[in-house]
């Protein structure tokens, strides 16, 4: 259907209007500063890759948009008003929806169920039939390719268990969706379906935050890659930055290879 996979950067359309905005956004948890005055904007049609070292405050920063955490202080503007996320209710009414890492699908029903688990369509008589449809159409809209709807998700590999819970995100139509490590556990294959996937998404004209550790993944699929450190921001680049900027961003090293490498010609040459 609405396949738009050979997206790649040079036929990026320009973000479309600024979804979210974070000024000055700090969390603390007691004496732990998890988040310091944390900027961050989001535009419809984009994809914003949050990368950093382990401890740098990403999952917090998921979390707080997803209404787990209150931040100590700090604004979050959604869609031009002001919002306080008090609880995942609140964020999710509003259009933020999140997929964590571990998923939280239920291994022993089929794919209808577990996207609209908990939202069904009649709770009190189930709409088997339109449930069936429109994930089947969820589904096919996203080109995903699941065998049959009606599969156990204990039946499905991981690239199409994140499928199907990229799809319940979908669900509700958010403006914002958030992916904690979408790839983390996938090979390569299936790696390469996953990021078709959220360029798929991206094109529909939602916001994506996501979040990974791996460069190349975040390079593939990033409109702009914001750095976080030591729960600071540090640093906003682009898929074309070099390997050597974004890894020195990330783990605050002037030291790094582009600088052993000169240092040990220097010594070379010295020798
Ligand atoms: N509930 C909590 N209570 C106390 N400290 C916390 C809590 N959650 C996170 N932290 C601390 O906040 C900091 C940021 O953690 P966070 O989980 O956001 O990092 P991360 O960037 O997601 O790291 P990773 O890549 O390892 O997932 C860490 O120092 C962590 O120990
Ligand atoms: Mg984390």
């Amino acid at each position: 259907m609405n396949d738009n996979s050979s997206t790649n950067s040079s036929t990026r359309s320009e973000p479309g209007e600024l979804v979210l905005s974070l000024r000055g956004v700090s969390k603390h948890f007691g004496a732990v500063s998890a988040l310091t005055d944390i900027e961050l904007d989001v535009h419809a049609g984009e994809v914003v890759a949050l990368v950093g070292d382990n401890g740098a405050g990403k999952s917090t920063l998921v979390k707080v948009l997803a209404g787990v955490h209150q931040p100590s202080t700090g604004t979050i503007t959604f869609r031009d008003q002001t919002v306080t996320l008090s609880d995942p209710g609140a964020a999710l009414d509003l259009g933020i929806a999140t997929v964590f890492q571990d998923l939280a699908l239920c291994e022993n029903l089929d794919v209808v169920a577990n996207i609209y688990l908990g939202r069904e369509l009649n709770p009190l008589r189930l709409d088997e039939v339109a449930m069936e449809v429109r994930a089947w159409t969820l589904l096919n809209e996203l080109s995903a390719r699941i065998p049959s709807v009606r599969d156990v998700v204990a039946s499905l590999s991981g690239g199409q268990r994140q499928t199907v819970a990229i799809a319940r995100s979908l669900l509700l139509d958010p403006k914002l969706i958030m992916l904690d490590e979408p790839t983390a556990a996938l090979g390569v294959a299936q790696t390469a379906e996953v990021l078709n996937l959220i360029e798929r998404v991206r094109d529909r004209g939602h916001a994506v935050i996501m979040i990974s550790h791996n460069m190349e993944d975040v390079r593939a699929v990033a409109d702009r890659i914001v750095v976080l450190r030591l729960g600071r921001n540090n640093g906003v680049f682009y898929p074309d930055s070099s390997n050597e900027e974004l890894i020195a961003a990330i783990t605050g090293a002037t030291e790094n290879a582009v600088s052993r490498r000169a240092d040990r010609r220097q010594a070379e040459q010295g020798a």
